[in-house]
C-alpha cells in the first residue's frame, strides 16, 4: 500500500474504458493517436495518490490528452509525489534527472510535478528543479488544463492552494493499470489528525468526505463495467461524515458502507485506513452482517507502547488499542488485522521497542507495513523532539519487527491449511500462466490451478493445501 517503488501508469485499456458507447474506427483511432498530445504518469506512495492520478488522467483526456506508457512519446510527463519518508521524496528526485534526459531528447516536452511533494515544496520546487514546468497540489488538479497552457507559453505553472471542499466527486476516474477486476474509490482527502510524526495534514489539507451518492453511482458504475471489487479510501475512513444537503440527515462510514454493500452481492467492499480511535462498533456489526464486505480490517497501530503512542499523538494507548482487537475478533471472528509499525520514534528505548514487538504478538497481524522514523520537516515531532535514536538502531529494531511479522504471518497463514475460501480471481499468477491468483475475503493472496470457463472476476472456491509468509496455495472444490 505505501509502496515507494514507481508503478506506470497509463493504458490501451484505460484508452478503451473511456470511448465506452463511442464509435471509434481503426483508422480514426490512429489519426487520433497521431495527432492528440500525450501524457505519462508515474505514482509514488499511497493509494489515494495513484486514486488521484486517475482523476488527473480523467481532467487530462477531457482537455484531450492520451495517456501512453511510453516516456519518449509524452509531450507531458507528470509524476504524482510522496513526502511521507525521506526516502520517497529521493526516489522522486532521482526520476526527476531521468526525465530531464527525455527532455533534452524532445524539447517541447513539459515535466509537472503532482501531488505531496509538490504541496509540501511549493515554489521552492521551481527553483530547486529547473526542468519542472508545473507544480501541482492534490486539491489543484482541475486546474491543470489551464496551466498546462500557460507552461507552453513559457510560463512556469503553479497551483498549491488547498481546498475544504474539493473532493472530485464528479469526476469519473481513468481507470489505470487497472486489472479490470479491483478498483479504489476515494471517500475523502485530507486528515484532521495530527500524528506527530506525519505530513500528511500539511500535504493534504483538512478533511472533507465526498457524496455518498456519488461514491454508491461509481461503485455501480464499476460492477457494470464487470468490475467486481471496490476498496474505499481514506487517511482516517471512520471518521467519514457527509450531510445529505436535501434532508440534512448525516452519513457515518458504517452506512456508507451499507449502501455500497448493497450495490450487489457480487461486489466486494474494502476500506482502507482505519484509525484505531475512530472505528466503531456499528462498523463491525455491519461488516458481520454482509457477506460482501471483506473481513480485513487494516489498522495501523505505530508503537506498542504507550508513552511513544502519546508522543506520537496517536490518542490512544496500548490497552486502548489491545481492546480494540479483542472486540473484533470477537465480532468477526475471521477477520485478519493488518497493521503499520514505526521504528526508532524519538526516544523510544529498547523496552519500549520490545512493547511493539510483544503487540505483533497480541494482535496477530496477518501482514504490517514497517518503516523506520524519518523525520519530516515541519511536523511536530520536528519541532517538539529530537530524532535521538541513531539509524543503526532504528534499522536494527526494523529488521527485528521485520522477523517477528514474517514469523507471525507464516502461522496465520498456516493455519489456513485445509479452509476453502471464496476467492475472487484477479488473473494470471506472476509465477505461471497455468495459475490463477485471487484474494480471499481476508486479503491474502490464493494460487490456484486455472480450471476450464473460469476468468477474472470470477468467484470460486479453493481448498488450501500450501503456505508461505506472503502467499497461499490450493485447488478449486465445489463451493
Ligand atoms: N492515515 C494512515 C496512515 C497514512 S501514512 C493512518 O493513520 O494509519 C502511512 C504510514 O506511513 C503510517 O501509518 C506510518 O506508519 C508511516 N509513516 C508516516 N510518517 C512517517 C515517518 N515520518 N516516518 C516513518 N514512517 C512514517
Ligand atoms: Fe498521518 Fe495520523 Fe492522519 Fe494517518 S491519521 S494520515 S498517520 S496524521
Ligand atoms: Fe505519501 Fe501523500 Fe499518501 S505523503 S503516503 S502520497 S497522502
Amino acid at each position: 500500500m505505501y509502496d515507494d517503488n514507481p508503478t506506470l501508469v497509463g493504458i490501451q485499456k484505460k484508452i478503451d474504458e473511456s470511448r465506452q458507447g463511442e464509435a471509434f474506427y481503426p483508422e480514426q483511432a490512429r489519426e487520433a493517436e497521431e495527432s492528440s498530445r500525450h501524457f505519462y504518469i508515474e505514482s509514488y506512495g499511497c493509494q489515494m495518490n495513484f486514486s488521484d492520478s486517475e482523476i488527473v488522467a480523467s481532467i487530462l483526456s477531457e482537455a484531450g490528452y492520451r495517456p501512453t506508457r511510453a516516456l519518449e512519446k509524452a509531450d507531458l510527463i507528470l509524476i504524482n509525489t510522496c513526502s511521507i519518508r525521506e526516502k520517497a521524496e529521493e526516489t522522486v528526485r532521482k526520476r526527476l534527472r531521468i526525465f530531464d534526459k527525455a527532455k533534452e531528447q524532445r524539447p517541447g516536452t513539459l515535466v509537472g510535478v503532482l501531488g505531496c511533494m509538490a504541496e509540501r515544496l511549493k515554489s521552492q520546487f521551481l527553483e530547486e528543479e529547473k526542468l519542472v514546468d508545473l507544480v501541482v497540489g492534490p486539491d489543484a488538479y482541475r486546474d491543470l488544463p489551464k496551466l498546462i497552457s500557460s507552461a507552453e507559453d513559457g510560463d512556469k505553472g503553479i497551483n498549491v492552494f488547498l481546498s475544504r471542499e474539493e473532493t472530485y466527486a464528479d469526476i469519473s476516474p481513468l481507470r489505470l493499470d487497472s486489472n479490470g477486476v479491483t478498483a479504489f474509490i476515494s471517500i475523502m482527502r485530507g486528515c484532521d489528525n495530527m500524528c506527530s510524526f506525519c505530513v500528511v495534514p500539511f500535504t493534504r489539507g483538512r478533511e472533507r468526505s465526498r457524496n455518498a451518492f456519488s461514491i454508491v453511482a461509481e461503485a455501480a458504475g464499476l460492477l457494470d463495467r464487470g468490475y467486481r471489487e471496490v476498496t474505499l479510501l481514506g487517511q482516517n475512513v471512520d471518521s467519514y461524515k457527509w450531510e445529505n444537503p436535501e434532508t440534512g440527515e448525516p452519513v457515518t462510514f458504517a452506512q456508507l458502507l451499507e449502501m455500497v454493500a448493497g450495490v450487489s452481492p457480487e461486489l466486494r467492499v474494502r476500506f482502507s485506513t482505519s484509525h484505531p480511535k475512530d472505528i466503531t462498533d456499528e462498523v463491525l456489526y455491519t461488516m458481520a452482517r454482509h457477506e460482501n464486505i471483506c473481513n480485513y480490517i487494516h489498522l495501523p497501530v505505530q508503537s506498542g507502547n504507550s508513552r511513544i503512542l502519546e508522543l506520537m499523538n496517536r490518542t490512544y494507548d496500548r490497552e486502548w488499542y489491545m481492546s480494540k482487537v479483542r472486540r473484533i475478533y470477537e465480532v468477526i471472528p475471521d477477520c485478519a488485522i493488518s497493521s503499520d509499525i514505526i521504528t526508532g520514534f524519538c526516544s523510544e528505548t529498547e523496552e519500549e521497542h520490545q512493547d511493539t514487538l510483544s503487540m505483533i504478538e497480541f494482535a496477530r497481524y496477518s501482514m504490517s507495513y514497517m518503516f523506520f522514523y524519518s523525520e519530516r520537516p515541519g511536523t511536530l515531532a520536528a519541532r517538539k523532539f529530537e530524532d535521538d535514536i541513531p539509524m543503526k538502531v532504528k534499522k536494527r529494531r526494523l529488521q527485528e519487527v521485520i522477523r517477528l511479522q514474517t514469523q507471525i504471518s507464516y502461522q496465520h497463514n498456516l493455519q489456513d491449511i485445509g479452509k476453502t475460501f471464496k476467492v475472487l480471481i484477479e488473473g494470471d499468477s506472476k509465477r505461471s500462466g497455468e495459475d490463477f491468483k485471487g484474494r480471499n475475503s481476508q486479503n491474502k493472496m490464493v494460487v490456484f490451478p486455472k480450471a476450464k470457463g473460469l476468468k477474472p472476476g470470477d468467484y470460486c472456491y479453493v481448498k488450501i493445501n500450501e503456505a508461505t509468509s506472503a502467499t497461499l496455495k490450493g485447488a478449486i472444490v465445489e463451493g
